[in-house]
């Protein structure tokens, strides 16, 4: 049984994101999504409330599940078995960032293995810090985030009217 974890904040979950869990959910046996539930962090969205966002959008998949950690990634990693985490690489701006993290959970946990999706060229430029500055000043984020959360995401900045 393979099983991957795909990691992430997703706060909010982009059309890239889904188009990286689309792809990595036909490589592997089982795909978790892990939401990271970092209270230091300051989310624009609870863990529960990604974690209730990605489960909807991600329904359709059968080998996919969504759940959220806390902690270090390679402990939840050992926690549910995963052999597997998956990052998208977008740009060459993430590498440096994402070869440290990758070479950090092998070297404490020697059993893990990172692999990288590359993101397609339509999602290359986005990113949920986009989705959020966008959305912040009333700008339409409907080429970003799939349709069910397009309300959400503006209710957070108080824009209503987008409620579906
Ligand atoms: O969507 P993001 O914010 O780029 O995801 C980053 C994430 C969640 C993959 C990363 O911050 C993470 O794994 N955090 C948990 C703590 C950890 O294990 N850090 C890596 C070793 S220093």
């Amino acid at each position: 049984m393979k099983r991957a974890i795909y990691p992430g904040s997703f706060d909010p979950v982009t059309l890239g994101h889904l188009d990286v869990i689309a792809r990595a959910s036909r490589l592997v046996d089982e795909l978790v999504v892990g939401v990271l539930n970092n209270s230091a962090k300051n989310a624009l969205f609870s863990a529960q409330e990604r974690v209730n966002m990605l489960k909807e959008l991600t329904s359709q998949f059968t080998n996919v599940k969504v759940d959220a950690f806390d902690g270090l990634l390679v402990d939840y990693a050992k926690r549910t078995n995963a052999a597997m985490i998956v990052r998208g690489l977008r740009a060459v701006t993430d590498f440096e960032y994402e070869l440290q993290i990758a070479q950090t959970n092998h070297e404490i946990y020697a059993d893990i293995e990172t692999i990288f999706l590359t993101t397609r060229l339509e999602y290359a430029y986005l990113s949920s810090t986009i989705v959020k500055e966008v959305a912040s000043y009333g700008g339409d984020i409907s080429r970003f985030v799939p349709p069910q959360i397009v309300g959400q995401v503006y209710a957070k900045y108080g824009i209503e009217g987008f409620e579906k």
